[in-house]
C-alpha cells in the first residue's frame, strides 16, 4: 500500500510553505488570543519550588490559572506540565494528566509524562543521520535507535523562565539552549516554547527554534491523558477517538517507519468515525503487534498547515468530557500507555497500570531525517523553526 506520488508531493509543498509563511498567520491568532484573555488574567507569575534536579539544580513549579478554575502547573525540569485542571460542563474540576507529586519522580521518568521532548521527537533508526554529506552519530537509547532526543533529551534538561513585556499571567515562556554537539546532534539549537491558557478551557502550546548551523527538529509534549482523571478507578479503553487520518507510517518491529504510508480502510487504525479504543486494540494485525497496541504515527489529512486545525477528538463516556487536539504538525503520535506496567506510581501514590492514559503527540515523521518522502524536518540557520499544538477541552 505505497502512497501516491502526488500524496508525497503534496505533503512536502504544504510542510514547505509554512515554513516560510508561517511566522506571520500565528503572531497574528497570538495578538488576537491575548486581547480576548486579557479580562480573566492572573496578576503576577509566581515561582513556588518543586525540589531539585539530580545534580542539585533547584526546580521551579509554574501555575497559569483562568476564572473558571481551569489551571495548569508547569515545572522548569524539562518544562513539564505537572497537572492540567479542567472544569467539566458542571464546573467540577479535574487533573486530566498523568504525572508525580515531587521531583523523586520525576528524576526517573521514563514515561516522558508531562514533558517538553526535543531534539528530535520519536525515534530515528540506527540513531543516526546524515545532512550535507556529513554523517550524524547519535546517542542510542531505545535498543540501537534514538527516542525523543537521547539519552538527555530536552525532557531533562532545567528549562528557564523569559520574562515577557506583556506577560499578562496567562502564560510562560521557556527557554533552552541545546548545544551543538548535545546527543550528536548539530548546531546550537535555541528552543523556545510557550505555554498559554486560552478561554475557554483550551491549551496552546507555541515552539519556536533557531539554530546556527543545519540540524534536525521535531519538538512535541509528552502528556498522557485520562479523561476521567489522573486519579482515576478506570483506564481509557472506553474513550472514544477520532483522528483526522487517512493513513499512517507503518512501522518495523522496533518502532521505525518502513518509510511507506498505508491506508487505515478496514485496519484497527481507522478513526475517521468515532471508535473506542479498547474494540481493536489487541486485534491480529502485525502493526498492533509492533505497537503493543496504538503507538502509532497518523497522517493528518489537512496537517502541516499555515493555521492549527483539528486533528483529533477523544471522548470519555463516563465523564462526558471531550478533548480536542489541533496542530500545525503534518503527523499525531497515538499512544496508549502500552509501557506503563503499575509500577510507577503517580500523583497521590496512584499506580499507574498498563494504557491508563493515552498521548497524542503532535510531530513530524519520526525517522524523517532517514526518509527522504518524509516532510522535512531539516532547519537551516535562515528560517525559524514554528509549531503550534492547542488542547482544546470543550464542555458541549
Ligand atoms: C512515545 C513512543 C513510545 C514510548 C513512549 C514513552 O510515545 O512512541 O513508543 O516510547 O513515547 O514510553
Amino acid at each position: 500500500m505505497m502512497a501516491t506520488d502526488a500524496i508525497w508531493r503534496r505533503l512536502n509543498l504544504k510542510v514547505k510553505m509554512d515554513r516560510r509563511t508561517f511566522g506571520i498567520t500565528i503572531a497574528g491568532a497570538m495578538a488576537s488570543c491575548s486581547r480576548r484573555n486579557h479580562e480573566s488574567r492572573t496578576p503576577e507569575l509566581k515561582p513556588q519550588p518543586f525540589g531539585k534536579a539530580a545534580d542539585g539544580t533547584p526546580v521551579e513549579m509554574y501555575k497559569l490559572r483562568k476564572d473558571n478554575g481551569m489551571e495548569i502547573a508547569i515545572i522548569t525540569y524539562g518544562g513539564i506540565v505537572q497537572s492540567l485542571r479542567v472544569p467539566d460542563a458542571k464546573g467540577k474540576i479535574t487533573d486530566l494528566v498523568l504525572g508525580f507529586d515531587d521531583m523523586t519522580g520525576y528524576q526517573d521518568n521514563k514515561a516522558y509524562f508531562g514533558a517538553l521532548i526535543g531534539r528530535y521527537g520519536n525515534r530515528i533508526g540506527n540513531a543516526r543521520f546524515t545532512l550535507n554529506g556529513v554523517e550524524y552519530k547519535l546517542a542510542a537509547n531505545d535498543g540501537k535507535n534514538t527516542l525523543h532526543g537521547g539519552k538527555v533529551g530536552f525532557d531533562k534538561r532545567i528549562w528557564t523562565v523569559v520574562p515577557q513585556q506583556h506577560a499578562d499571567g496567562d502564560s510562560l515562556r521557556l527557554h533552552y539552549l541545546s548545544k551543538d554537539g548535545e546527543e550528536g546532534f548539530p548546531g546550537n539549537l535555541d528552543a523556545t516554547v510557550t505555554y498559554t491558557l486560552l478561554e475557554p478551557n483550551a491549551l496552546r502550546i507555541d515552539y519556536v527554534a533557531k539554530t546556527d548551523k543545519a540540524t534536525v527538529v521535531n519538538l512535541t509534549n509528552h502528556s498522557y491523558f485520562n479523561l476521567s482523571g489522573a486519579d482515576s478507578a478506570k483506564g481509557i479503553l472506553d474513550h472514544e477517538v477520532n483522528i483526522e487520518a487517512d493513513h499512517i507510517t507503518p512501522v518495523d518491529s522496533g518502532l521505525i517507519p518502513t518509510g511507506s504510508l498505508a491506508r487505515v480502510d478496514g485496519t484497527p487504525f481507522d478513526f475517521r468515525q468515532p471508535r473506542v479504543i479498547g474494540e481493536r486494540i489487541e486485534a491480529d494485525d502485525e502493526q498492533i503487534r509492533f505497537g503493543k497496541g496504538y503507538d502509532h504515527n497518523f497522517v493528518l489529512r489537512a496537517g502541516g498547515g499555515l493555521q492549527p486545525v483539528l486533528a483529533a477528538t477523544v471522548r470519555d463516556p463516563k465523564s462526558g468530557r471531550r478533548m480536542e487536539v489541533l496542530t500545525t504538525e503534518p503527523g499525531l503520535q497515538f499512544y496508549t500507555g502500552n509501557f506503563l506496567d503499575g509500577s510507577l506510581k503517580g500523583k497521590g501514590g496512584k499506580a499507574y497500570p498498563r494504557r491508563f492514559a493515552f498521548c497524542m503527540e503532535t510531530q513530524h515523521f519520526p525517522d524523517s531525517p532517514n526518509q527522504p518522502t518524509f516532510p522535512s524536518t531539516v532547519l537551516r540557520p535562515e528560517h525559524d523553526y514554528k509549531s503550534t499544538t492547542i488542547y482544546r477541552f470543550p464542555n458541549v
